[in-house]
């Protein structure tokens, strides 16, 4: 259980924000499948850009599971301030901040994990976004900006002090970007450090190595980022081995071929209709990348990587779900799908 403010998140398992992934349809995608909470992908915190089409579908929450958790991103505390109050008024329940992200700059100014550096920096902007709304406010982190400056403990107690009601911690410094394997004692060094629930992340790729992060860190929850790419149900298998110490059985064939319909229908209609086939194709990538016999697959005739060519080549929605359901039925069938 995790306790964000006045949230209890029933399950400790979270979706990670991913700017480009973690859109409306995937967030609702994973809530169905297990994920106590879920956080949308970064939205700058200069309103000024909000009016583009992009902006604006990030800002969208319908239909979305709750606490909506909008996490914003840039290095002006009064911009972040006013980022906070207005995604508030738009429906955010939790605000999270990005001090995670690797980028270098998000529109020209530093952002993300390059504040990790500037400790009085990271004061103004925790004590600006927690004056301004009265929501629960949670902040996401590197373990250091680099391995010689492992300033999460640092950065956890300014947030601790200003009132932040939760930590998300990514085993990686910033100068590590995705390398190395992430390492979970700084995490639990910040844990021992606050009294404010922490989220450990980084690496997490399967229900026993999720046991193992919350065994090794004493995190009140874990975050899942690229390996519900294509696996969204990775929640529920998470979920229920902490629960049951048992493995669920993996999705079937059938409930997958379901699973990545309505995904793909749900992206078409959220993105409409150019966008979204792109969106999709993806998405779709990851699916069958990330299926469970995939050697059998390559193997066989149904072969993932050539009917991703084909698949990649389509331009309308009604023409991706025909490939889709051809595929499974091949796959069911163990015939040719490229023919
Ligand atoms: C494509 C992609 C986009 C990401 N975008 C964000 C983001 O917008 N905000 C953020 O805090 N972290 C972002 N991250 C970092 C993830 O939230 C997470 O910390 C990282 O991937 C490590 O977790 P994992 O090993 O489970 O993937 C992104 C990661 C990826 C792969």
């Amino acid at each position: 259980m995790l306790q964000i403010g006045p949230y209890t998140i029933e399950t400790p398992v979270v979706l990670a924000p991913m700017a480009g992934v973690t859109d409306l349809p995937f967030r609702r995608l994973c809530s169905e499948l297990g994920a106590g909470l879920v956080v949308s992908e970064m939205v700058t915190s200069d309103t000024r850009l909000w009016n583009t089409r992009k902006s604006r579908l990030r800002l969208d929450h319908s239909g979305e599971a709750e606490p909506r958790s909008v996490q914003i991103a840039g290095g002006d505390p009064e911009q972040m301030a006013e980022a906070a109050r207005q995604n508030h008024e738009r429906g955010a329940q939790i605000i999270d901040i990005n001090f995670g992200c690797p980028a270098k700059k998000v529109c020209n100014k530093a952002a993300g994990s390059a504040l990790m550096r500037d400790e009085k920096l990271v004061q103004e902007i925790l004590h600006a976004v927690r004056k301004a709304v009265d929501i629960p406010v949670t902040v996401k982190m590197r373990t250091g900006w680099s391995p010689e400056n492992r300033n999460a403990i640092n950065i956890a107690r300014i947030a601790e002090d200003a009132g932040i009601n939760a930590l998300s911690v990514h085993g990686r410094t910033r100068a590590c970007m995705y390398r190395g394997e992430a390492e979970y004692e700084t995490i639990a060094a910040v844990k021992q450090a606050v009294s404010i629930p922490v989220i450990a992340n980084g690496d997490i790729t399967c229900a026993e190595k999720a046991q193992e992060v919350f065994s090794k860190t004493g995190a009140d929850a874990v975050m899942v980022g690229r390996a519900a790419q294509g696996r969204p149900w990775i929640f529920r298998e998470i979920a229920h081995y902490l629960e049951t110490g048992e493995h669920l059985s993996p999705p079937s064939t059938e409930e997958v071929e379901q699973i990545l319909l309505s995904h793909v229908g749900a992206l078409h209609s959220f993105y409409g209709e150019y966008t979204g086939v792109r969106v999709a194709r993806k998405h779709v990538g990851w699916y069958l990348q990330a299926r469970p016999n995939n050697d059998q697959v390559s193997e066989s005739s149904a072969d993932p990587v050539g009917f991703r060519k084909q698949f990649n080549a389509l331009e309308d929605p009604e023409a991706q779900v025909e490939a889709i359901t051809t595929y499974f039925a091949c796959l069911k069938n163990g015939e040719d799908i490229a023919a």
